[in-house]
This record gives structure tokens, C-alpha cells and sequence, in this order.
């Protein structure tokens, strides 16, 4: 053998040792045996490597078009991971055109594609059904929303307080002198002027949210030089109609919703 042959069945060997192909090549044993019993020298020199892996016979390593020229050396005994299992069938063979398989394929992609939306808007209709109903009044909130009163519990020409939605509520129950002195004020004399007429259902029945138009006191009720309701605060004096009729506040006494379900019961609110 030459020197340029020589120098070409070393460099072959070396790159051996060194790099390793994917696929197709397979290690040789007998080079890398060869490779490794050689002994350690400080200086690899060319008799000892020729002796190593070139014996006379014939040349081990080459380089050229069409031979291999890398051998797979280290860890040939990893496993690559079969998914067959996970393929569908249409593409496990390797000779079946993708366009015959194309129509289940995308079916399967539009189902998928489709069950997760309805899942997301399932979610996000959820997701805003919780916010939306955490931001409306509790169950005891709303139970309070609303009260009943049995009117046979308040005397003619009395005045019962009841508690509604954390404020007073007055429920009065008016004498007929009283819904006539009302009903005969002059509206021109009022600061607030509303008729009688407008503030009451039935002129028996004179329902008010007993807080003070002023800075919302409580006002005391058949009190007052007006005979219905005075505020010890400012000294603002209310008719039985809940009119202002003198002293700071601006404005009547609040009329809050109510009905009268039947002649007995009256719903606030
Ligand atoms: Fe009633 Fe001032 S709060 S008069």
C-alpha cells in the first residue's frame, strides 16, 4: 500500500471513531476492538495505527464515491419508540397516497376542532353566568326586599313603624279628619307641592319612608305643628299627607312602591 493510500485508511478510521450516522451504516465490531486494545502512546504514529486497523491483507477504511465512509460506534442500543399504535390507520402504509386519506383525516380535525369549541363556550358562558350572578343581591337581600303588613294590626289614627330594606318604614292609618285637612291644602302654600291624591292608594292608608329630606333623621310621628310628623333634628314639620310644610328640609317624606294585595295586606317594595 502507498503512502497516499495509508494516509487515507487513517484518516477514514479516525473520522470512524468520531461520528456517527442516523440510519443505513452499521458498526464494526472488529475496527472498533481494534481501536480500542491499541495501546495508549503519548503520540498516535503511523505503524502502530496501521498495525491497529490496516493489516496487509486488505484496507478496512476507504473513502469514495459510494462506500461508507461512517460507522455508527456509540449507543447502538437505543430503542426509537414505536407509535404505531397512535397512527391511524389511513397513513401506516407507506405506499398509500395522502390524498386518498385525506377526507377522513380532515373529518376527524373538524370534529375535534368542533367539540373543542362547544367546550370553550360551554366554559366561557359558564365562567361569565358566575360573575354576572355574584354581582346581584344575595337571597337575604332580596328576602328583605319586600314586606307584608297586616293593616287590622294598626289602629285607626295611629302611626306603626317597620323596619324595610335597613330604613323606617311608616304605614299610618289615617282618621277621616285627617284625609280631609289634607285633601283641602292650598298647593300654592307648599315648598314641595303635591296633592294628597298622588301621594296615597287609599285615603286610609298613608305609607312613608320615615327618613328626613334634610340630613335624614328619623322624624317623630303625630307631632309637629302640621299634626303629622316632626324632625327633632332641624325642626322640620311634616302634615299627614308627609308634606314639608316648615323647617330646613326641601322635600316630602319619600312615597315608596307598594300595593295592597287585598283589604288586609299591604306589600312594601
Ligand atoms: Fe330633619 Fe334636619 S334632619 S330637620
Amino acid at each position: 500500500m502507498n503512502a497516499l493510500a495509508r494516509s487515507s485508511s487513517i484518516a477514514a478510521a479516525v473520522r470512524a471513531t468520531t461520528q456517527v450516522i442516523p440510519s443505513g451504516a452499521t458498526a464494526n465490531p472488529v475496527l472498533a476492538e481494534r481501536l480500542i486494545a491499541a495501546p495508549a502512546q503519548p503520540k498516535l504514529s503511523s505503524q502502530i495505527l496501521r498495525n491497529a486497523i490496516a493489516p496487509k491483507t486488505a484496507p478496512i477504511a476507504s473513502v469514495g464515491l459510494g462506500v461508507t465512509s461512517q460507522v455508527r460506534c456509540a449507543h447502538t442500543d437505543l430503542q426509537v419508540p414505536d407509535f404505531s399504535d397512535y397512527r391511524r390507520s389511513a397513513t401506516t402504509d407507506p405506499r398509500a397516497r395522502a390524498e386518498d386519506s385525506r377526507a377522513s383525516r380532515q373529518s376527524f380535525s373538524y370534529i375535534l376542532a368542533g367539540a373543542g369549541s362547544v367546550g370553550a363556550a360551554y366554559g366561557a358562558k359558564s365562567v361569565v353566568t358566575h360573575f354576572v350572578s355574584s354581582l346581584s343581591a344575595s337571597a337575604d337581600v332580596l328576602a328583605l326586599a319586600k314586606i307584608e303588613i297586616n293593616l287590622n294590626d294598626i289602629p285607626e289614627g295611629k302611626n306603626i313603624t317597620f323596619k324595610w330594606r335597613n330604613k323606617p318604614l311608616f304605614v299610618r292609618h289615617r282618621t277621616a279628619d285627617e284625609i280631609q285637612t289634607e285633601k283641602s291644602v292650598n298647593l300654592a302654600t307648599l315648598r314641595d307641592p303635591e296633592h294628597d291624591d298622588v301621594r296615597v292608594k287609599q285615603d286610609r292608608w298613608l305609607v312613608l319612608v320615615g327618613v328626613c329630606t334634610h340630613l335624614g333623621c328619623v322624624p317623630i310621628a303625630n307631632s309637629g305643628e302640621f299634626g303629622g310628623y316632626y324632625c327633632p333634628c332641624h325642626g322640620s314639620h311634616y302634615d299627614a299627607s308627609g308634606r314639608i310644610r316648615k323647617g330646613p328640609a326641601p322635600l316630602n317624606l319619600e312615597v315608596p312602591e307598594y300595593t295592597f294585595t287585598s283589604d288586609e295586606l299591604l306589600v312594601v317594595g
